[in-house]
């Protein structure tokens, strides 16, 4: 491991709970230690599951105590190698250092750190109130992109690691319903095409995910969402798709030609559409 020259970017001593310290070595092959940023999240949670059936160590990372403890049970019950959890508003860009540091150390390093926070936020109230689409733009793309350069780096120094994002097919192209969240993830999808163009030649992976709609507890309320994704299926691609490094991903599959069609639709016929 070679020795990091940003003072940013030294590790602080864990603060562990809960159970064993992790290995020291992960194989190649083997268990992999996953950082999962917005551990609470709907799709989040049903990826660790997959990866706490398999034995991984786990860092896992939310705002709500409740829930999180009852994911890390979850995961420690289904057989993780090593469950470590702690209680954080991602917001807060200016504890992502000492918190990302404390979390590769309890883990023992970092083979995937894994990013699902995100708000849906309220588009009619974000077109009258500027501190509501601020609020949005910042945990959707301020937030992750802090997150995203602290662990770049760190990879990067490593020659090692993959940093899987969820971003959205909303960011392919802005709509009236909700264009404030997809210009989020539109920002987010850019800044990780540059970032895995800027890294994938220091031996790290990039991935950008891309669902469509999703039964989580982003889309409850949303109309027709009986008919969403199915997120256990939606999570074992994704899981799936960080095994394989992959650069992107659009899950379910379809969303690839969807979202074609759309970018493809000429704008002054766009601008008519109630979409
Ligand atoms: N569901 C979909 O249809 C869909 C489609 C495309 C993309 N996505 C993206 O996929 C990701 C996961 O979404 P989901 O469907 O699983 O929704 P979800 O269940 O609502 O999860 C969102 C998670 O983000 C967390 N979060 C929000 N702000 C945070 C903050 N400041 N600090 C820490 N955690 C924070 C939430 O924590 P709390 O529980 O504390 O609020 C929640 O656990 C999001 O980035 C979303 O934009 C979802």
């Amino acid at each position: 491991m070679s020795t990091p020259t940003n003072p940013q970017l030294e590790p602080v001593l864990p603060t562990r709970r809960n159970t064993e310290p992790a290995t020291k070595t992960t194989p190649a092959t083997g268990p992999k230690r996953i950082l999962v940023l917005g551990a609470t999240s709907g799709i989040a949670e049903a990826c660790i599951r997959l990866w706490a059936e398999r034995g991984d160590s786990l860092y896992l990372v939310a705002r709500n105590a409740d829930k999180l403890a009852a994911v890390a049970a979850d995961a420690r019950t289904r057989g993780a190698g090593y469950v470590n959890f702690v209680v954080a508003d991602l917001d807060k860009t200016a504890t992502h250092p000492e918190l990302l540091a404390h979390a590769i150390n309890s883990l023992a390093g970092l083979d995937v750190a894994y990013l699902a926070l995100g708000v849906l936020g309220e588009q009619p109230k974000a077109e009258r109130n500027f501190d509501e689409a601020a609020s949005i733009l910042h945990t959707n793309f301020v937030a992750p992109v802090s997150l995203l350069t602290w662990l770049a780096n760190y990879c990067a120094q490593r020659h090692a690691g993959t940093l899987a994002v969820l971003s959205s097919v909303a960011g392919d192209r802005g709509r009236k319903s909700n264009y404030v969240y997809g210009s989020s993830k539109a920002g987010l999808s850019a800044f990780l095409a540059g970032l895995r163009n800027r890294v994938d030649r220091e031996g790290v992976t990039v991935i950008t995910i891309k669902p469509g709609p999703v039964k989580t507890a982003m889309t409850q309320s949303m109309k027709g969402s009986e008919k969403f994704a199915n997120v256990d299926k939606v999570a074992a691609t994704i899981v799936k798709a960080i095994d394989k490094g992959q650069d992107e991903l659009y899950v379910p599959g379809i969303w690839r030609i969807i979202m074609g069609v759309i970018r493809a639709i000429p704008e002054r016929i766009f601008k008519k559409l109630n979409l």
